[in-house]
């Protein structure tokens, strides 16, 4: 979101979207069926003041400016404090390394938690503007510098009519989205006891700013990667007899690990397998001692997750032994497991879509189309109900799908 007034815009649907949240603790049932449909209108205009858009843009583009990644978001989170010190909001601090949960509201049930990932990416920025990363190779790509500021602009909302509150909104700002399961870092240390609902958004731009998008159910895969070295025995490129090829070796198993998904998988369960990385030899002439593949599976469903992995393991080391060649296979699934899948609560989504409806208007309301990428907020779902919806934010008519990939890496 490059130009001011463009965000603006966003973030007064950001923060409107994140007070939807609060909802649930001014009553559980939904807000169209008894006359509580003027909250959300309500909340839009507290959200709608200059002097707050002004503010939230200003943290954004701070943020934007000094991108931090995994773990190392340490002024991000200082950041984070100072502001929740002004606005008199309490937090724990640290959690998960760089962790800030906040709270607003009574101190009591029910406990609802809004979460914000802070980390950032290793890419190298390229547009030049006002507010480009100062950190060389690293770049707030994937909205989570929006994704703070929202959550402390909900913060301030949230602290001027916390007397309205009937029970206490928690306010989960998490390191390491990108990867470093941040998520299950910070639910391993507590940060969801007592909580009954979570919620977290992302922003997109595959739809016209002032849209949101969810669906109920599966929304995102599961995924989990691998490593493989597969070994044989170098030597003169001439005198193949001489030698045991892992080049040869390691390209029979790319082409077996392809027919997991085409003849292993029901076809109705949709998976990937993507083998993303081939590295070996540096010489023409020269058979090289091994070969390094790795890459990346996804599943809707864990059972298949678990069923690619086994078969995954098999296949590397089953069609490296055909050609002679030993292979060792690493998941990379310690510390941080594989991502679960993104699995929104039924009843949260239907929350979702009256609050969102209320506000913003039916037809501004999407459904969303399951996707095979993943978001560590699916750790909190496997804990408690949570609901992920995306806050779509394409400026302009010519921005295509292709363009609209959130990064790159
Ligand atoms: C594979 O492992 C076995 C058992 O350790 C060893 O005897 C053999 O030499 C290895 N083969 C290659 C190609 O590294």
């Amino acid at each position: 979101m490059k130009t001011s007034m463009g965000f603006s815009k966003l973030v007064s649907l950001v923060l409107i979207l994140h007070l939807l949240n609060p909802i649930v603790v001014f009553s559980s049932s939904s807000s169209s069926s008894n006359g509580l449909s003027e909250i959300p209108k309500k909340f839009l205009n507290f959200a709608k003041r200059k002097e707050l858009v002004d503010w939230m843009v200003g943290i954004r583009r701070k943020i934007h400016e000094n991108p931090e990644l995994g773990y190392e978001e340490f002024e991000t989170s200082k950041l984070i404090r100072s502001e929740l010190d002004k606005l008199g909001i309490p937090y724990n601090y640290p959690v998960s390394v760089t962790g800030v949960v906040g709270f607003v509201g009574t101190g009591k049930p029910p406990f609802v938690a809004i979460r914000a990932d802070m980390d950032a990416l290793p890419i190298q920025e390229e547009v030049d503007w006002e507010h480009k990363s100062k950190i060389p190779g690293k770049m707030h790509a994937c909205g989570h510098d929006a994704h703070v500021s929202m959550l402390l602009g909900a913060a301030k909302i949230l602290k001027e009519h916390f007397e309205e509150l009937k029970g206490t909104v928690v306010l989960v700002f998490q390191p390491a989205e990108e990867g470093g399961g941040g998520a299950k870092k910070m639910l391993d240390e507590g940060v969801l006891n007592n909580v009954e609902a979570i919620f977290g958004l992302h922003v997109t731009h595959e739809n016209p700013i002032g849209t949101v998008a969810s669906k109920s159910g599966s929304l995102l895969a599961g995924s989990g990667i691998f490593n493989a070295v597969i070994s044989g025995r170098g030597g003169h490129a001439a005198i193949p007899q001489h030698s045991i090829d892992p080049i040869l070796a390691a390209s029979n198993v790319i082409v077996s690990l392809q027919h997991l998904v085409s003849r292993e998988a029901d076809p109705l369960d949709s998976q990937v397998v993507t083998v993303a990385k081939f590295q070996g030899g540096s010489a023409f002439n020269v058979i090289p001692d091994s070969v390094t593949i790795g890459g990346t599976f996804r599943a809707f469903l864990k059972a298949s997750l678990v069923q690619l992995k086994n078969r995954i393991e098999e296949v590397i080391k089953g069609q490296a032994a055909v050609q002679r060649c030993n292979a060792t296979i690493d998941f990379h699934d310690k510390p941080v497991p594989f991502f679960p899948p993104t699995v929104n609560d039924k009843d949260l989504h239907e929350h979702f879509l009256n609050v969102a409806g209320d506000m913003l208007g039916n037809d501004k309301v999407n459904d969303m189309k399951p996707l095979m990428g993943s978001e560590d907020f699916a750790f909190y779902q496997e804990a408690i109900p949570g609901i992920s919806f995306s806050l779509e934010c394409k400026m302009r008519a010519d921005q295509s799908s292709a363009q609209s990939t959130r990064h790159t890496s």
